[in-house]
């Protein structure tokens, strides 16, 4: 069976250069899920929405953009805006489990009131130009809300559901709870997308034996080890020289995107760094190097200590 994989989300990394970067240079990804845009009537206004959702400039990777809202009427602006703009479907985010969202009763703030959920939709689905997809957490303090907001999606048409098996209380951290996630499959009739803790092929092949689907989703696993979702599709050996001077084309790549866009050269740092955070582990046995680029605050420095470990497999 083929597989569908899809980059996830991860808001300060997987941006528009990013992912333009990766579809240059690694395979495996159908599309991604952008990070979230928080929707509100004057964001499709701005810069960096146009930069980054602009069609006439499309992003390498095909991409679904992603809403953060509890409000109706501002999910459809902006949604109704990207499809304008060449979009066919938008996520909503039903999962993001940080305190600042999760406080103003947003992302996975809003499973703690699933009736909200419903009539968010109810009122929203017949105002959309465009399909809508939902990216999901089980609850917020427990695996619960999932098992009753499943049955009632079955009234709507959702393009499909991307299902992290963790509470909003969990975070990123602790089990996925994968009995949890079969249940979801008994009751949603819509295509289920699996996401949360893919960091190996083989660790993959087990998951795929234990859930029948299409679609997958890899955030860190892929961030960690861009080659993953080709290793998943291909199984293809790649020799760690070519990995390195891939590795080094990607991350050029980005850092010119970056260093072309911002003018701060202490928030370009700041960026690249950011990606170091997950990129740092495919160089597991360097970490020597690693402190050195986390250290470094001159671009030239910068640039000296990753040629630095790019160039010694
Ligand atoms: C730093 C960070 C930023 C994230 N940003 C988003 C986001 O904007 N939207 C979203 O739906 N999920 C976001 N996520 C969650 C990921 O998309 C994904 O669901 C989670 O990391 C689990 O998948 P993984 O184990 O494959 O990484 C974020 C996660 C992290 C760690």
């Amino acid at each position: 069976m083929h597989n569908t994989l899809i980059l996830a989300p991860m808001r300060g990394i997987t941006d528009k250069a990013y992912r333009s970067a990766f579809a240059r240079n690694f395979n495996g990804f159908d599309y991604a899920v952008a990070p979230f845009v928080a929707a509100s009537a004057s964001a499709n206004m701005t810069n960096k929405f146009l930069r980054e959702f602009d069609l006439r400039n499309p992003c390498l990777m095909p991409t679904v953009p992603q809403i953060l809202s509890n409000n109706h009427e501002d999910f459809v602006l902006i949604a109704n805006a990207l499809y304008d703009a060449g979009y066919k479907t938008v996520n909503w985010n039903l999962g993001c489990p940080f305190p600042m969202v999760v406080n103003k009763n947003k992302g996975s703030g809003l499973l703690r009131y699933p009736h909200l959920i419903i009539s968010f939709l109810e009122k929203s689905i017949p105002l959309l130009k465009c399909k809508v997809s939902i990216k999901m957490r089980l609850g917020f303090d427990a695996p619960d809300a999932v098992f009753q907001l499943l049955p009632e999606f079955n009234n709507f048409p959702i393009e499909e559901i991307v299902i992290h098996p963790r509470t909003a209380k969990q975070m990123y951290t602790g089990i996925t709870d994968l009995d949890s996630f079969e249940k979801c499959l008994e009751l949603s009739k819509h295509e289920i997308v699996f996401n949360g803790d893919i960091i190996s092929a083989s660790q993959f092949q087990e998951l795929s034996k234990r859930f029948k689907l299409k679609k997958w989703m890899i955030g860190r696993g892929a961030l960690r080890n861009p080659f993953l979702p080709d290793e998943i599709k291909c199984g293809n050996e790649i020799p760690i020289e070519e990995k390195y001077s891939r590795l080094k084309l990607f991350h050029d790549e980005i850092f010119s995107e970056y260093s072309n866009k911002i003018e701060n050269k202490t928030h370009i740092l700041d960026r690249m760094k950011g990606q170091w955070f997950y990129l740092g582990s495919f160089f597991e046995n360097r970490k020597k190097e690693l402190k050195r680029i986390k250290k470094t605050s001159s671009l030239k420095k910068y640039l000296e200590e990753t040629e630095i470990i790019f160039s010694n497999p």
